[in-house]
């Protein structure tokens, strides 16, 4: 833990890592190549060992690459994930459990250097120091603490689902608080920000701002907490502060994991799920995602608004379906076309609540859905399902609020213990073209990097960390866009949690 995270040194080894956390007993630390490899043989917990806790913190100039680096590629890619599975015997059972791992792949004229830490928040350290889990995790409670101690903190915010830079540092965001500002050298910890004073302190931060390609401004949102109940929508000034759009009240504390920003609209899929409040009066000791429901008897339903903050929003519903992500949303001809990946039911919720070794991996039904909204009557006047069983809808940024052609995702081929499968979705010609990486292996999400000085729309790459099973190794891939072909495959020597989001910042 005490390692130099800005050293260009090699970084700790599984085994020395493992007792500087003095955790050596903890599972996915000491477990043997054999366990390993008959997990991923077995088809079931490809996706459970890629996500595992981190098996290394260091920095290192990665060498092991098979084809050839890009020169022009030129940035860093940051990505953060929830990076244990396991606190000091305590195993957690939700995919979002874990204290924020971030990882910076750093690319310069063919070169690549990775630096990867947890994200040394005060309740991390505390729990270190006392070697004991304090805090409840999303999905996991906490034992009860010692007799006689109080712990220090009110709770864990964990930044480990995206990280953005912003306004000259990283935030990483958890949806659930406030961001946390991230020291941009070191990838130290700041602490919580608030946009200078900007964000309440009752109203969290949504894990998906979204940017204006042609002002720079960010779009932003969160739920106000407590009897003033509402969507508060924001606008990211280029001041580094929040400007308020709107304050929606609301019946329920319900649950937007994601946004879209076209041109002139803000658009929300709000699925029916809402926290139980009648169990957290009834003073029931539950973790966050314990409280949450879905109702198949509610609407989802598509939250319109003017980004520009005049008008009154229009609501629109559709029938019951879990959304995590959306793809890109554009205006045309007066309607409005969003792309999003919206489930007929809950089994994806379901999946990532039941975490673990002992659980199969395997995908849940879902569509990369595209609907055409019409605001004057308020309702949906097309509906085409694309393609199906894909996540983590990425595509070239520049093209946000435009009718962009190209989406990537991630999917399950067929049989896969994981996302095993790049996929290029074509929305013009409706057709999508499919890159496998074989058994054993499996996909994050593909982050698009432009080629510098080119704006033909998949002039770029696809930047995607992987999992080899067999290895126990995490990679890099950096895929030509265009074609789908491998440029380079970059191996880590190390394990890493695959985890949910990143971003890429050219230089
Ligand atoms: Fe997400």
């Amino acid at each position: 833990m005490n390692s130099d995270h800005n050293s260009s040194s090699l970084g700790l080894t599984r085994r020395q890592f493992a007792q500087a956390l003095g955790l050596a007993g903890a599972f996915g630390l000491v477990e043997t190549q054999t366990i390993i490899r008959a997990l991923a043989e077995s088809k079931r917990n490809l996706a459970y060992l890629a996500n595992r806790t981190a098996g290394a913190e260091g920095s290192w100039e990665l060498k092991k690459i098979e084809g050839k680096m890009p020169k022009a590629l030129n940035g860093a890619l940051i990505r953060t994930a929830p990076g244990q599975k396991e606190i000091f015997g305590v195993k957690l059972r939700h995919l979002f459990d874990g204290d924020a791992f971030l990882s910076r792949y750093t690319f310069r004229e063919g070169r690549v250097s990775l630096t990867a830490r947890f994200l040394d928040t005060p309740q991390r350290l505390e729990e270190l120091s006392l070697k004991r889990m304090l805090y409840t995790e999303a999905g996991t409670l906490a034992p009860p603490p010692p007799e006689g101690y109080k712990p220090k903190h009110g709770g864990k915010n964990q930044p480990s689902v995206n990280i953005i830079r912003w306004d000259g540092r990283f935030l990483g965001l958890s949806e659930g608080g406030h961001p946390t500002a991230i020291d941009a050298k070191t990838l130290g910890y700041q602490g919580e920000w608030d946009f200078y004073g900007t964000l309440p302190k009752d109203v969290p931060f949504t894990a998906h701002p979204k940017f204006d390609p042609q002002t720079g401004e960010g779009y932003a949102y969160g739920v106000q907490r407590g009897m003033s109940l509402a969507l508060n929508i924001f606008r990211m000034e280029r001041d580094g502060k929040l400007k308020k759009l709107y304050t929606l009240p609301q019946r329920n504390y319900f649950m937007i994991h994601d946004m879209l920003l076209a041109r002139e609209h803000l658009i929300f899929v709000i699925p029916p799920v809402y926290f139980d409040f009648a169990r957290m009066m009834r003073g029931e000791r539950a973790a966050p995602f314990d409280l949450i429901k879905y109702s198949d008897k509610m609407p989802t339903r598509l939250l319109i608004v003017r980004k520009d903050g005049s008008g009154k929003p229009i609501t629109v519903e559709q029938p019951a379906g879990m959304v995590f992500h959306n793809g890109n949303a554009f205006e045309q001809n007066g309607k409005l076309v969003i792309d999003s990946i919206l489930s007929p039911d809950d089994s994806v919720m379901k999946s990532v609540a039941s975490w673990g070794a002992d659980q199969p991996a395997q995908a849940s039904p879902n569509h990369l859905t595209r609907l055409a909204i019409d605001p004057a009557s308020g309702s949906v006047v097309n509906r085409t399902e694309l393609e199906s069983e894909v996540e983590f809808p990425r595509f070239d940024e520049r093209r946000i609020g435009a009718d962009a052609r190209y989406l990537y995702t991630v999917g399950w081929g067929k049989g896969a213990a994981g996302t095993d499968t790049l996929v290029k979705h074509d929305l013009r010609q409706g057709k999508s073209q499919r890159a496998q990486i074989g058994k054993a292996r499996t996909y994050g999400e593909p982050v698009f990097a432009p080629h510098p000085g080119q704006n033909s729309e998949d002039r770029g790459w696809l930047l995607a960390q992987g999992y080899d099973g067999e290895r126990d190794e995490s990679f890099l891939e950096i895929r030509d866009a265009g074609t789908m072909e491998v440029e380079a495959r970059v191996w880590t020597g190390q394990h890493f949690p695959l985890g949910f989001h990143g971003n890429f910042y050219a230089d």
